[in-house]
């Protein structure tokens, strides 16, 4: 089998009807009228879509797919997800509050992160989570300590890091190699599951690893594995015994409508040695699930010429899309209603004071004219979940689509809210 599992990656979520782009069946300038701009718009159905094709390919296993918070934490979106049987992966005690609050029950959550406090594990503990991903011997002890005081066993994976090179669009999303922050090393992983075996507040329960985000091929995955299932191996010999497989999230989506990973190639390669192990597989998708999902719509504000250069300047800056800026990352810039024009190449920019406030460089397309809207593709995971107020703005509202049926799942904030936490002096 070829390395890479693809499929064609663009999803249907965003038909074009009467030249006009929906998000299902609801025109976009509808959903601009009633709420403004810049606006998140995600659309249920793709996913849950995402969702039971992931669900459908592990079915051969006993299998935990805990959805990632941090890809989008919208209450909205954590509800679509638990109603279809999801956990999720939580890495603090923020998104543990927003999964509860969400319906996502505690046995369903498992607890990653190479930080978290002590305040965070307690919140855990208390809650009764499947799992803490643990991913140092500060942690384990911190853990087992508190557990003890507590008066119960903190269930817990190792995470462990493969030192696997992993082809990922940015370095800054590559969490596999041995120099990076995150798990365990390897050399060290045997030695501290025996002691884990023996410490009074730790039950262990699994292994875990992540090596990374946007990963398109498999072969990543397979070396993952296999550093998993060895060391499952040597743990079952010394007699630890475990209760599942965790192997993070990190499948890649389409950004450029051209492949992405299919989750049937991907679990073809993954699922029939993890049911050998009769272990159960627990999957840490973000992306794959909400990645393609979502659409930013903004409004053109003005077009200028400059130093041989054309800028169209619109209303969503890097404060509501970072990735543009701060992983090069490629977002399609689509017209909501295709005018016709001849294609001429643009940078288009936000109003932020920074040269670094860009959503697209160096793009061709028609050339659009102020008032006009413009979709910001593939942007349903790490969108939202990292913008912020720089510069004082506002965050947009979001809005969940289902059908001809739109909800706002997220209120405009104010100018009032960016100051509602300052003491007024
Ligand atoms: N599990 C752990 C422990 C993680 O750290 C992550 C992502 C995931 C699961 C989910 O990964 P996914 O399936 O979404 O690839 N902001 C970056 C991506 C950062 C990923 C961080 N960790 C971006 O916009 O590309």
């Amino acid at each position: 089998m070829e390395d890479t599992a693809a499929v064609a990656g663009t999803t249907d979520a965003f038909p074009r009807v009467g030249g006009i782009m929906h998000c299902e069946g609801v025109p976009l300038p509808e959903l601009v009228a009633r709420w403004g701009t810049p606006l998140y718009v995600y659309s249920q159905g793709a996913i849950r879509e995402r969702y039971r094709e992931l669900d459908d390919a592990l079915a051969p296993v006993p299998h935990l797919i805990a959805y990632s918070v941090k890809a989008n934490g919208n209450l909205g979106v954590l509800r679509t997800l638990a109603e279809l049987g999801a956990g999720c992966d939580i890495v603090s005690g923020g998104e543990l509050h927003r999964a509860l609050m969400a319906g996502i029950p505690a046995e369903r959550i498992v607890f990653s992160g190479v930080g978290k406090t002590v305040h965070e594990l307690a919140a855990g503990l208390r809650a009764g989570i499947y799992a803490f991903n643990v991913e140092s011997e500060g942690e384990l002890c911190a853990l087992s300590d508190l557990a003890c005081a507590m008066g119960t066993r903190a269930p817990v994976a190792l995470r462990v890091n493969p030192d696997i090179d992993t082809p990922t669009p940015h370095a800054y999303t590559r969490t596999g190699h041995a120099a990076t922050k995150f798990g365990i090393a390897a050399a060290r992983a045997r030695a501290l599951y025996n002691i884990a075996a023996r410490m009074p507040g730790i039950r262990l329960r699994g292994i875990d690893v992540h090596i990374g985000s946007q990963i398109l091929d498999v072969a990543p995955f397979r070396d993952a594995l296999e550093y998993v299932l060895d060391l499952a191996h040597d743990l079952r010999q010394a007699e630890v015994d475990l209760e599942f497989l965790d192997l993070g999230g990190g499948l890649g989506i389409s950004y450029e409508g051209g492949a992405r990973i299919s989750a049937a190639e991907w679990a073809a390669e993954i699922v029939p040695a993890v049911a050998e192990t009769g272990l159960k597989l627990v999957v840490e998708p973000g992306r794959f699930l909400v990645g393609e999902s979502g659409v930013l719509l903004t409004r053109v504000l003005y077009v200028k010429e400059g130093g041989g250069k054309r800028f169209v300047i619109t209303d969503a800056g890097m404060n509501d899309l970072i990735r543009p800026s701060h992983y090069s990352g490629w977002h399609a810039v689509e017209p909501v209603q295709a005018p016709g024009r001849e294609r001429v190449r643009v940078d288009v920019v936000g109003p932020i004071c920074e040269t670094g406030d860009f959503l697209a460089l160096d793009r061709e397309m028609e050339l659009p004219k102020p008032g006009e809207l413009l979709a910001i593709m593939t942007v349903g995971a790490y969108g939202f979940s990292m913008s912020s107020q720089y510069n004082q703005r506002p965050r947009p509202a979001e809005v969940m689509v289902s059908g001809d049926e739109a909800t706002l799942v997220r209120r405009r904030e104010t100018v009032d809210d960016l100051v509602a936490a300052e003491m007024d002096l």
